[in-house]
């Protein structure tokens, strides 16, 4: 049995592939781009829309971890059409490869996203049986809603197992450049203002990308089959509190300059991952500012 990531030289990824590597697992890369982190492993050139050449690297009892897909929503708003081929589209061939060939399972990187903007509700956490957004406001979310459900129609119909993981937001080494955290760093080192909007007590759920992985390779459970899980980190992280935890790390103030609120800025209710906790035993273990200490070192080294 070997295991194939499609998006396996992108930043998540790239930690999974690490991830399995250290496990022992045969692993092979599918991915437009060529692996970029010096992994010893097999790597096929392909695209995930391509059924043929799927075909060609599965063999039965092979899973597959699908992440390859367009992970940046604005690149979503700005070509709705090519991001959906390759992400909702890709799925269904990813899926329909994997039936041809009878391999094991399909296991898919979804996201919270799908969860939509719920408005508070007092300690009331977000599960898996939480239903997803009715009108998703974006098209990234509505993608990836239509990815889970076809990986449930494909069970149904043809027999191919699934696993969903909706994974919280990232940070970490080989993060990509654009989001929030490193954009952060860069201001901060340069001493260029970081504008806030609102009072910075807006929060989001971070996970390390290497507790990340690990969730992926916790997924590798047969106790996972057919199953959804939030793969998301342990505590809300409030804007501030990321300028506040890096300011700490380098030994520098921010420039901050505070704006008015956005409209609609979403708080956000927290997502509960007690599921993978019970089900397969996988918890994230970095705290948030160690984690933070060790991407900042890499950041530096590497920017
Ligand atoms: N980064 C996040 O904030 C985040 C959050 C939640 C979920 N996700 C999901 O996790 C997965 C990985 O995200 P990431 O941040 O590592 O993205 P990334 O952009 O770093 O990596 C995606 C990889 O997929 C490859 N790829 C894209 N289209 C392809 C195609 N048609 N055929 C073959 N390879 C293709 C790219 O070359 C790239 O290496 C995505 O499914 C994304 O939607 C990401």
């Amino acid at each position: 049995m070997k295991i194939i990531v499609t998006g396996g030289s992108g930043f998540i990824g790239s930690h999974v592939v690490d991830a399995l590597l250290d496990r022992d697992y045969e692993v092979v890369i599918y991915d437009l781009e060529a692996p970029r982190y010096g992994q010893s492993c097999g790597y096929v050139r392909g695209d995930t829309r391509d059924i043929a050449r799927m075909v060609q690297v599965l063999e039965s009892g092979d899973i597959v971890f699908h992440l390859a897909a367009e992970a940046n929503v604005n690149r979503f708003y700005e070509s709705p059409v090519y991001s959906n081929d390759i992400t909702a589209g890709a799925t269904l061939s990813v899926l329909e490869a994997a039936r041809r060939t009878k391999a094991a399972r399909v296991i898919l990187a979804s996201t919270e996203w799908v969860y939509g903007s719920l408005p508070d509700a007092g300690d009331e956490a977000i599960t898996e049986d939480t239903p997803c957004a009715e009108n998703p406001d974006h098209l990234y979310t509505s993608s990836k809603i239509a990815s889970e459900l076809y990986c449930r129609n494909y069970l149904e119909l043809y027999g191919v197992n699934y696993t969903v993981m909706r994974y919280g937001i990232p940070f970490g080494e080989r993060a990509r450049p654009e989001t929030v955290t490193p954009i952060f760093i860069r201001r901060i080192v340069r001493d260029d203002a970081i504008t806030i909007h609102g009072d910075g007590s807006q929060s989001r759920q971070f996970i390390y990308v290497k507790d990340l992985a690990r969730g992926n390779v916790a997924c590798l459970d047969q106790a996972a089959e057919n199953q959804t899980f939030n793969i998301n980190g342990k505590r809300r992280i409030s804007v501030l509190q990321i300028v506040r935890t890096l300011e700490n790390i380098l030994g520098k103030k921010a420039v901050l300059n505070f704006t008015e609120d956005r409209k609609g800025n979403f708080k956000g209710r927290f997502i509960s991952s007690e599921k993978a906790a019970r089900m397969l035993r996988w918890e994230p273990e970095q705290e948030y500012e160690e984690a933070m200490r060790k991407y900042v070192a890499w950041f530096l080294k590497n920017e």
